[in-house]
């Protein structure tokens, strides 16, 4: 077997919390991100989730079936294992708080496929790479908009103190409980392999 591994670093100003909820958000995919269809969850729990999609491949255009298993592996850290007809992939996400409002999201892909399939490694870091830059482009007002709401206050389910001098910056003290709460009978009811539990 062969192994690539692609590294994509970008930073951003919230608190890496604010990083995890956009993550974990998974209302947010097929609305935001251009190359998420339909997703569907087959299981959901405090640290995991899988799903299935048609995900677009980028500058291709087209589309692969692939399967989603996504696990907190630790507070400051992500992994996803990503299935598809071409390669089996792992992606970590690594946070790194590097002041009080400023994050690094450290992505690494680790591609694994046989001889044959290694020969598209370096088309796949291209893909890689322009996929991150997509998927980031397009999550940054999320992340953004969810800091600056912290920062007056605001709570989920509850919204913004009424008193406006009741309106203190909450984000350093904002931890992401999984899973992040998600409209019932919308997603998982939708396919035959959904696991209630
Ligand atoms: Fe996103």
């Amino acid at each position: 077997m062969k192994n690539m591994i692609v590294t994509c670093e970008n930073i951003v100003n919230t608190v890496p919390e604010v990083i995890k909820w956009n993550q974990w958000d998974f209302e947010h995919l097929k609305s935001v991100h251009s190359a998420y269809e339909n997703p569907k969850i087959l299981v959901s729990n405090k640290e995991t989730i899988v799903f299935i999609d048609n995900f677009k491949i980028p500058l291709i255009g087209i589309r692969l079936k692939s399967l989603v298993y996504s696990t907190q592996w630790s507070d400051k850290i992500q992994i996803t294992f990503t299935q598809t007809i071409l390669f089996l992939a792992k992606n970590t996400i690594e946070l790194t708080q590097l002041g009080e409002k400023k994050t690094k999201v450290k992505v690494t892909y680790e591609l694994t496929g046989n001889i044959f399939q290694s020969l598209l490694f370096p088309i796949y870091k291209i893909l890689l790479q322009k996929w991150n830059s997509n998927v980031w482009i397009e999550d940054l007002p999320l992340k953004l908009r969810r800091q600056k709401a912290l920062e007056y206050g605001f709570q989920d389910f509850k919204g913004l103190p009424s008193n406006i001098d009741e309106r203190k910056d909450i984000s350093s003290t904002y931890k992401c409980d999984l899973p992040v709460p998600r409209v019932k009978n919308i997603i998982e009811t939708n396919h035959i392999y959904y696991i209630n539990k």
